[in-house]
């Protein structure tokens, strides 16, 4: 691993990114391309994972977590997605939308209730924001919450939820005062046992296939008022937070799959002859392994850096936004960069599903996307450097 020396690893660090990387390379590298062919969701895994104490890394043990830091979660991450990029959102949205947001922002009550089994991986969690007709805008949101007496009532459609049709348990954003805009947002956590809930069309991908992506629906739902997070009207500020903590996740998945690609191409330059030498003998194929390695291990540096940035913002408060977003853009757009050369280093056979270089591929193009496009992230950047908005 790079960067050893500028980073505070130690020896518990190496052993649940050794941990990781075990489980990864025996459990699930092996089928990866079966859920990826099938789209079904590898809930084996995820509950071996869980086991594992992958699920809530940074969660206190107090609250079933594994109580490590945030350096130890993106190494772990980054293995896990190495291996299988669906393994990694599945377990960077438990990690760092669902439980991040509920130990941050959660009551003693709503900790106790949900925060246990999802850290401990016997329940998945996730984290919902968008709608058909919001994304990026992530202000405008139509569904709503009106308040009854010590309930609110929900109604509305929410869309493209990671986890959306398996997770016991969701951090949801919805409308309490839609003329106030971003500030009549209202965070709660919702049980998907409860009557009014129900899973909606599922996304037919292109990438990350093995995790379950859908729209969710709320029909007359009713939350307690124990179930929100934080006060009526804050609810946006949250998401934004929480997105913080996403955004690290989200970059060290395209990480984990940049390094993928960059070692079967290494190996394929290695080993694969054209007239009459090896084929990383040609420059032209040698400067695109330099040009991959080079970035991977600047989204390297930026990623670690977040990491340690969110974990000293546990002492200080400070908002880890910059850092955050940054980490995101390069590490996501360097991911679209390594997996295109791959493919292109490995001519028909990166074509071709019996490799998982057009797997890699396929699944890099979502973290260019998902939790905030690169175009958010340069407006988040920019906003912040320049204080212009
Ligand atoms: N932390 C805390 N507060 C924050 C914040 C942060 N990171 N970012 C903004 N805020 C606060 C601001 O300070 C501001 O506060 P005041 O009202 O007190 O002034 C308030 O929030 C509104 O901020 P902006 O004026 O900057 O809001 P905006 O409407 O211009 O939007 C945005 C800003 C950056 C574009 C934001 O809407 C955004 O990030 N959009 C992208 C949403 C996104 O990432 N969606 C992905 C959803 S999850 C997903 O992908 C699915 C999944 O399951 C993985």
């Amino acid at each position: 691993m790079s960067g050893v020396g500028l980073f505070p690893f130690t020896e518990e660090h190496e052993m649940i990114r050794q941990a990781a990387r075990d489980f990864a390379q025996n459990e699930i590298t092996p089928i990866a391309a079966e859920f990826d062919e099938s789209g079904e969701f590898p809930y084996e895994t995820i509950m071996k994972m869980g086991e594992m104490g992958f699920m809530g890394i940074e969660v206190s043990e107090d609250y079933g977590g594994t109580g490590m830091d945030t350096l130890a979660y993106v190494l772990a991450l980054e293995e896990i997605c190495k291996a299988d990029a669906s393994h990694g959102v599945i377990m960077s949205v438990n990690n760092s939308l669902f439980c991040y947001g509920i130990e941050k922002f959660g009551s003693e009550y709503v900790k106790q209730k949900y925060l246990r089994a999802v850290a401990s991986g016997k329940s998945v969690g996730a984290y919902s924001l968008t709608e058909p007709m919001s994304g990026s805008d992530a202000g405008t949101m139509r569904c709503t919450a009106v308040r009854e007496g010590d309930e609110y009532v929900i109604n509305g459609r929410k869309s493209w939820v990671t986890s959306g049709p398996v997770a016991s348990y969701i951090v949801l954003f919805v409308m309490t005062a839609p003329e106030k805009k971003h500030k009549g947002i209202t965070a709660f956590v919702i049980d998907t046992d409860q009557p009014g809930f129900s899973v909606g069309k599922k996304e037919p991908k292109l990438g990350i296939r093995a995790s379950a992506t859908s729209e969710i629906l709320f029909e007359d739902y009713r939350a307690p008022v124990e179930n929100r997070l934080g006060e009526e009207g804050e609810g946006f500020k949250i998401a934004m937070a929480v997105l913080d903590a996403g955004r690290i996740g989200i970059a060290t998945q395209a990480l984990g799959i940049s390094e993928a690609a960059y070692e079967a191409s290494l190996a394929y330059a290695r080993e694969r002859e054209a007239f009459g030498q090896k084929i990383g003998e040609f420059q032209g194929i040698a400067f695109k392994l330099a040009d991959m390695k080079t970035r991977i291990e600047a989204s390297r540096l930026l990623v670690y850096s977040a990491a340690l940035a969110k974990e000293r913002s546990k002492e200080s408060g400070e908002r880890f936004t910059l850092e955050a977003s940054i980490a995101k853009l390069f590490s996501s757009e360097t991911s679209m960069f390594v997996t295109h050369a791959a493919v292109q280093i490995h001519g028909g056979m990166g074509y071709s599903k019996e490799i998982p270089v057009e797997r890699y591929f396929r699944d890099a193009k979502i973290t260019e996307i998902y939790e905030g496009t690169s175009e958010i992230q340069r407006l988040v950047i920019s906003r912040l450097e320049s204080g212009i908005r």
